[in-house]
């Protein structure tokens, strides 16, 4: 029978290609979700769908027994009323590692983010949402499950938001910019990020040290200045039939603050806009090395994201 492995968030983006990616290697996933729409995407990447009211519930308990391993997915990366991080974050990952320990569907794999270990060192990663992914880290560390914890710079591909914004903005003619566009970020491919949880669920790396986990930053090939990032990223709209006569309007930085605390810069609210912001980048070696080989080109992961969305006539 094929390995069963179950799948948090597994209708978000990451989670769909996710879904995708255990099927075609022969697993059976199960995508958990809370929605028929969910329901519905995991169906449609493959998977069979396990509709469950919260993150501690029985059905997800007793779904988990048997499974090889859990992918915790189902995070925000930003606080709306009545959905707080504290309750998604880290109590949803303290009930998930509590039935990975109980079930024995270890190890256990989470996608926490690029920055978290300099919280209280750099101004943009220490918000909130970098404290929680924290917390979550540290709610599997302390279970004691064996766990692989992954950090993601921007995952890039087919549906990513970052990508669907970009291209939404070039067809209107104008990107904005905040600032000197040169902070950077390390774009992985959505691709190699499913591949990644799924070597890491089938064939976990060695932990480190006394521990039962292991942690690997979530970054592509290449860091890029975000300014650079636009431009590379028009080249391949543009070649890929995508409206990229444009201009960059750059706007300071604190009015992109200003207006994301108002509610919203470009759609980003602060925390959002801290992820953008930032300026983390990471070796990237020990994900080829867990992935056995190179990572896919920053090229190939954007050509993939403007390749996927049907061209304006
Ligand atoms: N994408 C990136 O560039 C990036 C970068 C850094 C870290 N990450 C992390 O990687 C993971 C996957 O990212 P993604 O881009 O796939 O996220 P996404 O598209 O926003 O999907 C999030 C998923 O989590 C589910 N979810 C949210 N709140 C939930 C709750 N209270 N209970 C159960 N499920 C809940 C959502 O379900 P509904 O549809 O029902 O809301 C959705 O399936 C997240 O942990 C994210 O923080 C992603």
């Amino acid at each position: 029978m094929a390995d069963r492995i179950l799948v948090t968030g597994a209708n978000g983006f990451v989670g769909r290609h996710l879904i995708a990616a255990a099927v075609r290697r022969g697993l059976q996933p199960i995508g958990v979700v809370r929605s028929p729409a969910g329901a519905a995407a995991v169906k449609a990447a493959g998977g069979r769908a396990l509709a469950v009211a919260r993150l501690s519930s029985p059905e997800l308990r007793a779904a988990s027994q048997g499974a090889r391993a859990i992918v915790h997915l189902a995070m925000i990366g930003s606080e709306r009323p009545g959905v707080t991080y504290s309750a998604v974050n880290v109590e949803g990952t303290r009930s998930i590692a509590r039935i990975a320990i109980e079930s024995g569907a270890t190890p256990l794999v989470i996608f926490s983010g690029l920055g978290v270990a300099r919280y209280g060192q750099a101004p943009r990663t220490t918000n909130r949402y970098f404290l929680s992914k924290l917390e979550a880290e540290i709610e599997v560390y302390r279970s004691g499950v064996p766990a692989v914890v992954f950090r993601p710079s921007y995952i890039v591909g087919p549906g990513d938001g970052l990508s669907t914004a970009l291209l939404r903005d070039l067809a209107s003619g104008v990107v904005e910019v905040p600032g000197d566009g040169r902070y950077r970020l390390q774009p992985v491919a959505v691709a190699d990020a499913a591949e990644a949880a799924l070597s890491a669920a089938l064939d976990p790396p060695q932990p480190v040290g006394r521990s039962a986990h292991r942690v690997i930053d979530l970054a592509g090939p290449e860091p890029i200045a975000y300014g650079r990032f636009v431009e590379r990223f028009a080249d391949l709209a543009r070649a890929y039939g995508h409206p990229a006569d444009f201009v960059v309007r750059h706007i300071p930085v604190a009015e992109a603050d200003r207006q994301a605390v108002a509610g919203g810069y470009r759609g980003m609210l602060p925390d959002e806009l801290d992820c953008l912001l930032c300026d983390e980048v990471a070796d990237a070696a020990p994900l080829a090395d867990l992935l056995g080989r190179p990572l896919r080109p920053l090229d190939d992961a954007i050509a993939a994201a403007v390749d996927d969305v049907p061209h304006p006539q």
